[in-house]
């Protein structure tokens, strides 16, 4: 499984089949390439902030694929004009033959256009399961206890972890949180992309390998690539 971060919260899963996750690319400092650049079989968005939904519509368009988000979110983004596929949490979805089970995340969640602030359902964190593989895309959150139960029914491979603060968890939650999920690898993200969640990744690497073993912390640069 190749996987590819695009800055922020921004992430291309690969195996065969190729899911982006919050596609955060026009307005993102970090991004490595535009949307028109993307090529997906299906895009996730775990909530309707901006830096989440990013290009999701235009990226599905360009794809002729379906976008996956909780059910209030996909219905607003129905009326774009592309195939939303709405769940909720704790559903495990099959899409594009990608499975995609949406989890709990605690945040906020609207979105915004033309209309003003409109609600747009929770938040959400995903796992994505292909061929055998498991990523948990973690959304924006705070940690939070079960956590760990994600951990034990999904066994993720891989973890997602906002490590930024001030709109997520910082790195002090983000430890805690790897330390409930125990997966292989954690890949910190949300952080660095603007001022207010500046923050080290190496800190967060060092803490997590000196207090949790058999977890390997990857600190990607944005356009940079892990295989596993
Ligand atoms: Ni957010
Ligand atoms: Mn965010």
């Amino acid at each position: 499984m190749k996987l590819r971060w695009f800055g922020h919260a921004c992430f291309l899963i690969e195996n065969g089949k190729r899911v982006i996750i919050d596609p955060f690319l026009t307005g993102n400092p970090m991004a490595p390439l535009k949307p028109n650049e993307v090529e997906v079989d299906a895009v996730l968005v775990t909530h309707g902030h901006g830096d989440h939904l990013g290009d999701a519509v235009e990226i599905a368009k360009n794809n002729d694929c379906p976008v996956v988000a909780i059910h209030e979110l996909s219905r607003i983004l129905a009326e774009k004009g592309v195939e939303a596929v709405g769940m909720n949490i704790g559903g495990t979805a099959v899409v594009s033959n990608i499975r995609v089970t949406m989890v709990k995340a605690f945040h906020s969640a609207d979105y915004e256009d033309e209309r003003g602030i409109i609600s747009a359902g929770d938040p959400a964190g995903f796992v994505v399961e292909m061929d055998g593989k498991r990523v948990y895309h973690c959304g924006d959150t705070d940690v939070f206890l079960d956590m760990g139960l994600i951990g034990e029914l999904y066994r993720p491979d891989v973890m997602l972890v906002p490590i930024g603060g001030w709109y997520t968890m910082g790195i002090k939650e983000a430890v805690k949180a790897v330390e409930l999920v125990k997966p292989r690898y954690a890949i910190p993200m949300h952080y660095n992309t603007f001022p207010v969640i500046e923050t080290d990744p190496k800190e967060f690497k060092k803490q997590v390998e000196e207090k949790i073993g058999n977890v390997e912390v990857i600190i990607l640069r944005p356009g940079e690539t892990l295989e596993f």
